[in-house]
């Protein structure tokens, strides 16, 4: 049978979705009671990083460790992965000695062909294009807070970048309506727009976009491998923050949410990571929760 990967959320289908996050509240609740898991005993996961990460790597790394098994960090300064042996042949060897390969990198083209060759599944773990597995955590933890986000408006703040394109696949998948407001020049991909229209709303006013929101979320004005731009983003994004003003023009009970890490005093006043409607910190800790659920559905095919 060959592998299930996890690129983007359209390799799941909502009902797989949403069996997973109630999987992964299951195992955050049992987690925090303080019970052991072994389901992965044995099993190894790789972890291909060729960009940096705090949050990724713990949660992969931990997570493993917490359900039995072990995870190996490969950086490409000493794999031949960095020295030019071809993604394919890297693939067959890697899938062919663990259980599941996660992989950061650059082009989004690099974790297709990866998983093209790989007979064990891949997980994408953030390409420029997509960081599904952030949008897994992120789910759960609306749902944990404030139950089903089906029929409700996010208001994406900022850049047309990785994670929003994980947040349109997802107003798809879970059934929300995504305004995204960002400066001209900086918006989603025009065909990924297309394709899902009929969920997303873009403009270039934050206050509009967060009118009435049930979730305001956000990310850094200058992604990694943007470094060079980070003067001439500061400028347009200027008026791009979300800070307790904006917040008031959402719904009340709205929640507040970013990927982190977060910069005070550019996406974000320096107050809102404690703001009361933060959920940064909950949100931070369900991507242990939600990607151990992750790594039992692709390697054991299971959700109990
Ligand atoms: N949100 C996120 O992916 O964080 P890291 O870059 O620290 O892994
Ligand atoms: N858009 C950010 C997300 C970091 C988790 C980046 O790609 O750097």
């Amino acid at each position: 049978m060959a592998a299930r990967h996890f690129l983007t959320l359209n390799d799941m289908t909502t009902a797989e979705l949403e069996g997973l996050l109630d999987h992964a509240s299951r195992l955050r609740k049992e987690w925090r009671a303080g019970q052991t898991r072994d389901t992965l005993k044995n099993r190894v996961l790789a972890m291909v990083f060729e960009k940096s990460s705090t949050r990724t790597r713990v949660s992969f790394e931990a997570g493993m460790t917490q359900l039995g098994g072990t995870a190996m960090f490969l950086s490409p300064r000493d794999t031949q992965l960095g020295r030019g042996e071809p993604i394919e042949d890297s693939a067959i060897v890697i899938s062919s000695m663990v259980d599941a390969v996660m992989i950061r990198t650059f082009a989004h083209e690099t974790v297709e062909r990866f998983a093209s060759a790989s007979s064990k599944p891949v997980i994408n773990a953030l390409t420029d294009e997509f960081h599904p597995c952030q949008l897994l955590a992120d789910m759960q933890t609306f749902r944990e807070l404030r139950g089903s986000i089906r029929g409700a408006t996010v208001a994406w703040i900022g850049d047309g970048n990785n994670m929003c394109h994980s947040y349109i696949n997802a107003a798809e998948r879970f059934g929300f309506h995504l305004n995204v407001a960002c400066p001209e020049g900086y918006e989603p991909d025009p065909e990924l727009l297309r394709q899902h229209e009929s969920r997303v709303t873009v403009t270039h006013s934050p206050e509009e976009a967060a009118r009435g929101a049930q979730l305001l979320v956000t990310d850094v004005w200058a992604s990694m491998g943007q470094e060079d731009e980070q003067k001439a983003r500061e400028s347009a994004f200027r008026d791009y923050q979300i800070n307790p003003a904006l917040m008031n023009v959402a719904d009340k009970e709205a929640l507040f949410m970013h990927c982190l890490p977060a910069h005070r005093g550019e996406e974000i006043s320096a107050e809102m990571m404690e703001h009361s409607s933060s959920a940064v910190w909950h949100e931070a800790e369900n991507r242990l929760h939600a990607q151990k659920a992750l790594l039992e559905f692709l390697i054991l095919n299971r959700l109990d």
